[in-house]
């Protein structure tokens, strides 16, 4: 029979602990979502500060949809380019202080939409060993265009980079780490780059709105080359920028694929972004929330617990097996808490894992509740 290998990957998938499927979420508000009738305690994602279905974003994109609609209807260099997508980027361009910002429809485009317009250029990227599967799979097709560094190790990324140095390199990290909740040291990654007349690009999506003193992710420490970050986790819209300077704007204008051929993302989901920024730049409770509620995680946790360490959003609890994650997960769905277990390949083998992403519209007895039944669950 032709195409077995349809129904053969996946059994084989199902026999390592490894088969994924998809879960309705029927209903969401605040921290709660309500799945097969039954109401759980949400912490798997990556609503960090709370601001999915606030009100005034909402307004903003009624606003936005009744303003500009709700597709751009075209590319961005045909005409789907409208002054609901200028004003977003001249926010971001503001609140991270570059000179220039590109919207994308996502995270992924945007990483893959940048990274293989480089890519042409006889280019070297030294990318963290950690770094998510988009800037992976960007340069992945060839083996010569990349090499990985040990993760935040930078005596092996300073050894990369003076190896290659007769080439353009770009060294590729991330703000915060999305499966660890660890962070790069951005300030080093940039004095690196200045050594070897390197770029950085960092992926911030999971530092942006979180890190900063208004949110504005790694770009706090250091003023990166290229910052990436997505609007869909913690700026609560959808679709993604990147920021750059004047040089790297028009090239990729010019030559990212993704950019070009791709339709612009909605103006009113980009009328409703600007909206989410103006509170994350302002709401600095919302932050400060995330730091007090994870103080009060790790305080109620076990010692057998061990958690990695991390000054974000994201608490990483490492089991190992698989199987033994998923059987930990249902344990604590069974108490209604929903944590939605972390498995190769997005984690290395044997290294799987609960993410718990504590965010700022969760509740102090939420936190204690979890972690008393996590100390139950694992054995
Ligand atoms: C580190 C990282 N980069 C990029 C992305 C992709 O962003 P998006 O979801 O907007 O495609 C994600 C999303 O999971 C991510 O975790």
């Amino acid at each position: 029979m032709s195409f077995q290998f349809l129904v053969d990957s996946v059994k084989q998938q199902q026999q390592i602990s490894l088969f994924r499927q998809r879960t309705v979420i029927s209903e969401q508000f605040d921290n709660q979502i309500i799945i097969d009738g039954k109401s759980y305690l949400n912490f798997s994602s990556n609503d960090y500060l709370g601001l999915n279905n606030h009100p005034d974003i909402n307004n903003a994109l009624k606003e936005g949809a009744n303003r500009f609609g709700t597709c751009a209807s075209a590319s961005s260099l045909i005409t789907g380019y409208n002054y609901a997508h200028q004003a977003l980027e001249e926010t971001v361009c503001e609140w991270l202080n570059k000179p220039r910002c590109l919207l994308f429809s996502s995270g992924f485009a945007a990483n893959t939409g940048v990274i293989q317009a480089l890519a042409k250029n006889n280019i070297k990227f030294c990318l963290d060993k950690l770094s998510h599967a988009s800037l992976i799979d960007s340069v992945i097709h060839d083996k010569n265009l990349f090499k990985r560094f040990a993760h935040n190790n930078y005596q092996q990324l300073d050894d990369l980079l003076e190896k290659h140095q007769d080439l353009d390199q770009i060294i590729v990290s991330e703000g915060v780490f999305s499966m660890d909740g660890d962070r790069a040291d951005i300030v080093k990654l940039n004095q690196l780059a200045k050594k070897y007349q390197a770029k950085t690009y960092i992926d911030d999506a999971h530092a942006i709105g979180v890190i900063g003193n208004e949110g504005q992710g790694s770009s706090f420490y250091h003023l990166n080359d290229i910052t990436m970050a997505t609007f869909g986790k913690a700026v609560a819209t959808n679709g993604a920028f990147i920021t750059c300077d004047e040089e790297m704007f028009h090239y990729l204008i010019n030559f990212s694929r993704h950019y070009i051929y791709s339709t612009a993302m909605s103006p009113a989901i980009a009328w409703a972004t600007i909206k989410s920024i103006e509170l994350i730049k302002k709401e600095h409770w919302r932050r400060e929330k995330i730091t007090e509620l994870s103080q009060i995680f790790s305080a109620n946790l076990d010692d057998k617990v061990k958690l990695l360490p991390t000054t974000s959003s994201i608490h990483a609890i490492v089991i190992g097996d698989a199987g033994k994650t998923l059987i930990t997960a249902n344990k604590l769905k069974s108490k209604g808490i929903w944590l939605t277990p972390i498995r190769p390949p997005t984690v290395a083998k044997q290294s799987s894992r609960l993410r718990v992403t504590i965010n700022s519209n969760h509740k102090e007895k939420d936190i204690i509740y979890l972690a008393q039944c996590i100390n139950e669950a694992i054995i």
